[in-house]
Formats: C-alpha cells, sequence, structure tokens
C-alpha cells in the first residue's frame, strides 16, 4: 500500500515539475513576444515618418534582464516616446506662449530658464516673489519653461490660465509638450532649441543660458560675481565656451529595479559601469556658442532617460566639450540660511515658506 503510494508520488513530482516549467517558459516566450510586438509597431511608425539613423532599441537580454527590469524600460521607451531625437523633436518646437520682452527691446548677459509644469503656479509665485526680483536690478531674465499637452482633456482650462499668467508676468514660455520624468531630456533640447530660435543671430544672443528648476533657489548676485570672475573668464578663453556647474564623475548606472533611476544596462549603456562625467541637473550654466553644437549633435546620440546624464554627459563628450566646475553650488541637500549667503544655488525640496524665509534673510 505505501510503495504504491510512493510510486504515485514519485511519478507526479516530476509531472509537476514539467507542468511548472511549462508554464515559466511559456510565460517568457508570451513575454517576448508582445515585446516584439511593441518594437515592431514603433518601427513601422518610426519608418513610415522618417530614415532612421539610430538604432532605436536592442531586444534586450532576457537571460540578465528580469521582468521587473523589462516593464521599467517599456515605461521609459513609452515615455520618451523614442531614443531617436530626429522623432522626439519632429516637427520643430511649437510655441504657445513666448515672453513678453523679445530679446530685441532687452538685452540680458544671461538668461535663466527655470522648468517648471503647467500646474506649479504656486510654485512659480514663490519664484517670483523671491530670487527672481533680483534679476530686475541686473542684466538677467529669469523665464519659466514649460510644456502643455494640446491632447490633454482639460487643455483649454489650463491654458487660459496661463495666458492670463503670462499677461500679468510675461515671464512664460510654454510649449506644445507632454510633460513627463523620463520626457525632461527631450524638454532639455526644445529648450535650447526655443533659446537658439528666440534669440536669433549671434549677436543679439544673450551670452550665458543658466538651466535650473522651479526648485532651486537661486542667489542671483553671487551668480554674476562668478560669472565676472577671473576664474570664469580663464576658463571661457581658454575653452572658448563655458559648460560649468556641480561635476559629478563616475557615476554608475543604477541597477536598483525599484529606484526611478533604475535603467537596465544591458539595453541603455551597453558594457559600461559609469556614466561618462556630468553636471548635476537643477543647475548648470552653458554659454550660449555651445547650443548649437549641442542641439545638433542630440540627433546623433541617442536619448537618455535622464536629462542631466545625457546633456552634460554622453552628448556634451560627443560633441568634445569640456566641463568647468563651479563651487558653491549645493544641490543634493537643502542648505542652511547662512550657507547660502556664499552659495551660487541651492536646491531642495524646499517648502514654500522656506523660499520666504530665505529671501526675509536676504533683504533684511
Ligand atoms: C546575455 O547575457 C549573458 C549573461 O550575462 C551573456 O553571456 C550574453 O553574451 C548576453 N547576450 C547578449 C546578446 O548580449
Ligand atoms: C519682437 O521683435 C520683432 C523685431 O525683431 C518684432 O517684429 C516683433 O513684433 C516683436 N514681438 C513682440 C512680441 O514684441
Ligand atoms: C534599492 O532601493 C530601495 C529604495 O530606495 C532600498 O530600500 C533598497 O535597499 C535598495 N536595494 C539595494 C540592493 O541597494
Ligand atoms: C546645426 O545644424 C544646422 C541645420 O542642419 C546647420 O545649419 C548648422 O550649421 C549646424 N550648426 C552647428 C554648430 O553644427
Amino acid at each position: 500500500m505505501s510503495t504504491k503510494r510512493n510510486s504515485v508520488l514519485n511519478l507526479s513530482s516530476p509531472f509537476f515539475a514539467l507542468k511548472h516549467v511549462i508554464v515559466f517558459l511559456s510565460l517568457i516566450i508570451l513575454n517576448v513576444w508582445f515585446y516584439r510586438i511593441l518594437v515592431d509597431f514603433h518601427k513601422t511608425q518610426e519608418d513610415d515618418r522618417t530614415e532612421r539613423h539610430v538604432t532605436m532599441l536592442d531586444i534586450p537580454n532576457i537571460t540578465t534582464t528580469l521582468a521587473p527590469c523589462l516593464l521599467r524600460d517599456l515605461e521609459i521607451l513609452e515615455s520618451m516616446g523614442s531614443r531617436d531625437a530626429r522623432l522626439m523633436l519632429s516637427p520643430p518646437v511649437q510655441v504657445l506662449l513666448s515672453p513678453r520682452t523679445n530679446g530685441t527691446d532687452f538685452k540680458p548677459l544671461i538668461v535663466i530658464m527655470i522648468t517648471s509644469m503647467a500646474e506649479s503656479i504656486l510654485q512659480r509665485q514663490e519664484v517670483r516673489r523671491t530670487w527672481m526680483q533680483w534679476t530686475k536690478r541686473f542684466r538677467v531674465q529669469a523665464l519659466f519653461f514649460l510644456g502643455l499637452d494640446e491632447d490633454a482633456p482639460n487643455f483649454q482650462d489650463i491654458y487660459s490660465d496661463l495666458v492670463h499668467e503670462q499677461q500679468v508676468y510675461g515671464d512664460l514660455v510654454v510649449i506644445k509638450f507632454q510633460e513627463g520624468y523620463y520626457r525632461l531630456t527631450a524638454k532639455t533640447l526644445r529648450m535650447l532649441e526655443w533659446f537658439l530660435q528666440f534669440y536669433k543671430g549671434t549677436e543679439d544672443r544673450p551670452k550665458f543660458l543658466v538651466k535650473t528648476d522651479h526648485d532651486v533657489f537661486v542667489n542671483v548676485p553671487n551668480l554674476l560675481r562668478h560669472m565676472y570672475s577671473s576664474e570664469t573668464w580663464t576658463s571661457m578663453r581658454q575653452n572658448g565656451y563655458y559648460f560649468g556647474g556641480h561635476i559629478i564623475k563616475k557615476a554608475g548606472v543604477n541597477l536598483n529595479a525599484t529606484t526611478k533611476w533604475f535603467v537596465s544596462p544591458d539595453y541603455w549603456y551597453p558594457a559600461r559601469k559609469f556614466y561618462p562625467h556630468f553636471l548635476s541637473g537643477p543647475f548648470y550654466i552653458m554659454s550660449s556658442n555651445i547650443l548649437e553644437k549641442l542641439f545638433n549633435g542630440s540627433f546623433t546620440v541617442p536619448l537618455y532617460p535622464f536629462e542631466d546624464v545625457y546633456l552634460t554627459g554622453m552628448l556634451r563628450q560627443k560633441v568634445n566639450l569640456k566641463l568647468t566646475q563651479v563651487d558653491n553650488l549645493q544641490l543634493l541637500s537643502v542648505p542652511n540660511m547662512e550657507e547660502l549667503r556664499n552659495m551660487i544655488a541651492g536646491h531642495s525640496i524646499f517648502s514654500l515658506t522656506s523660499f520666504q524665509q530665505y529671501w526675509v534673510h536676504f533683504t533684511h
């Protein structure tokens, strides 16, 4: 009796194991099949529109790319639209709202472009009430750069709010663009494109473009002190341009699938452990004479989801530009009042009140 039961068990366990293997294999096959369909879909869409210059993506290495990674890749891909800037940036930038000052009537030395989002009106107000006040005393112009998706269901409401905001402040640049974390790379390239178009002709172009975000407190007097320093001019003279910020060296490709910076290395950055040196994203300075080179270069370097890694790292390296370290930037932790006194910019998770606290601290 007992031997018989044993023999039944012995027979059934390989059977069950086989069943599991079959289910497991079919899941993998389904996954690959689904992925291929997506890839083919993207490919046909692209082929219809333009000749492909950059391989959009390789089929990920299933043996090393586990399911969560695969899903993240798809999310990034979907969010970015494509890795090919030719596709992402086609057609040319479509501007919905332009700033009131028009390059010609006011000639800033520095334009500070603050990335923001349509709904972040409170954050913009905070910037306007605080550090942006400084710009009025100098040849510095601060502008907010936002994207607005024409297909969004509440487009008309948001748009009329922005039109009103523009009438009052005149400091918005609104382009047709769908926002998204993994789309920041394309958004920043659009920013360069807009800048090149708006300030046409190298004569009239502001000398510097500072890229920053709406949660960064910029100490404008310190920024100007830095721009006029002998250090900066030496760097300008030696290189013929300026590309400065807080340099991040040897940053590893993030392999922790639970963080938002995770990228499957097989897929995005093959055979490299480290990114090229790049500038911390919340604040960096570019002389305007490198913008066209960078923008043009983006058509030959496949897009990468992180704007700073891409623009100031991969793309910069490709077009052969050097970075200059700018000290006095605190972009990774919250600076205290005294620290900010000597600082050019401080990035943080500032609550709205702390922007005002900083400002009061400076003006009293
Ligand atoms: C896939 O990954 C395995 C294990 O890391 C490696 O041996 C293999 O060469 C990779 N295949 C491709 C096509 O990259
Ligand atoms: C901007 O300047 C140009 C001349 O260069 C002029 O034709 C245009 O009307 C101006 N736009 C605004 C909004 O002032
Ligand atoms: C991955 O990130 C999560 C959340 O940020 C963290 O809790 C976890 O310890 C990390 N895992 C590894 C292996 O670093
Ligand atoms: C960038 O591309 C445009 C259009 O193809 C070209 O006219 C321009 O000379 C290029 N500029 C640089 C700096 O490569």
